[in-house]
């Protein structure tokens, strides 16, 4: 009998396909999420499901599956998922990196001209009828070539961030947990220093490192006051891993420059006082929001779903202790 398989959302339509040659799949073909409890029902006798960040997997929803083999998130961050609870389930959670590394940094990027350059206030400047002539000083931003970068967090996306800052002439500091290869860090140019240092030099300081009870609040009042008062913070990570509190606090008494978020504490909903902000630009979590990207994402998440299944090993599995 073929296994059966839960696709929590709508996905890229290649990826059905792959998941029913081998798999019963039960789709839903919708951009609804599913709450708890009709998560729970759709996953009583699911053997695999293909979830997406939206999706709560926490330990009562897994003790709610008990045939449940392998659950494949499509994304890198896996937060809304108890991988704790998980392994001790043996149930197997595999995730998408590498496939949105490069479409990740470059929206970093993106974000961080953005808001050194006052691009969306420009824009809005501009569409409202209120641009009459070229001024001198108006809408002038902040330097971002010859700055210095501090990159938190230096896996595969840091350090696309940090190939990137090359290109534009910045000096790259980092911080990590482990010093990577000698030739990564010779190679990109970049110093690995303590994360005070990082935030006392850097110009610019993009976060980059996994939402963990480790990195939850890793930036808050203490660390947004050690920042430069001409600095601004980027966050494509995760919301979570900045106290969002501290942060309208420090960009409203004006003790950071500004900031260019992607992602935010409890998504979709963005606070108030940051909507009102001049000097922050707020996006959608659409760090990988490519198109040719998120297909990938979902044929990985899909593949590695089946492989677990039928007894192959996963590309890659975030509890390979489980296999
Ligand atoms: C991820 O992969 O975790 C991103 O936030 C969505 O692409």
């Amino acid at each position: 009998m073929k296994p059966r398989v839960l696709v929590t959302r709508h996905v890229y339509p290649a990826t059905i396909p792959i998941l029913q040659e081998h798999c019963v799949v039960d789709y839903q073909d919708s951009h609804e999420v599913l709450d708890e409890a009709r998560l729970q029902k759709r996953l009583q006798h699911a053997h695999g499901v293909v979830c997406q960040l939206t999706d709560p997997l926490h330990a009562a929803t897994l003790a709610a599956a008990p045939q449940l083999r392998v659950i494949s998130q499509i994304a890198v961050g896996v937060d809304n998922i108890d991988v704790a609870a998980a392994t001790a389930r043996r149930i197997v959670v595999t995730n998408t990196p590498g496939v949105l590394t490069e479409a990740t940094a470059d929206l970093t990027f993106a974000l961080l001209l953005a808001v050194a350059r006052r691009l969306p206030e420009a824009e809005r400047f501009l569409r409202a009828g209120l641009w009459r002539r070229w001024e001198v000083d108006l809408l002038c931003g902040a330097d971002v070539h010859g700055r210095t970068l501090g990159i938190v967090g230096f896996g595969r996306i840091g350090q696309a961030v940090a190939r990137r800052a090359r290109g534009f002439g910045m000096r790259v500091l980092y911080c990590n947990r482990s010093a990577p290869p000698a030739d990564v860090e010779t190679g990109l140019g970049a110093l690995r220093v303590p994360l005070d240092l990082l935030l006392r030099e850097s110009d610019f300081v993009s976060l980059h490192v996994p939402s963990t009870a480790d990195t939850h609040h890793l930036i808050g009042v203490e660390q947004l006051c050690a920042m430069k008062r001409s600095a601004f913070l980027i966050n494509t990570a995760r919301g979570a891993v900045v106290d969002e509190r501290a942060l309208i606090a420090a960009l409203e008494e004006g003790l950071i420059a500004g900031a260019g978020l992607d992602v935010f504490a409890a998504e979709p909903q963005v606070p108030a006082e940051l909507l009102a902000l001049p000097n922050v630009v707020l996006l959608p979590h659409v760090g990988s929001a490519v198109t040719s990207v998120r297909s990938l994402m979902c044929a990985l998440a899909a593949r590695d779903c089946v492989a677990v299944l039928t007894g192959e090993r996963p590309h890659h599995a975030v509890n390979p202790e489980v296999l």
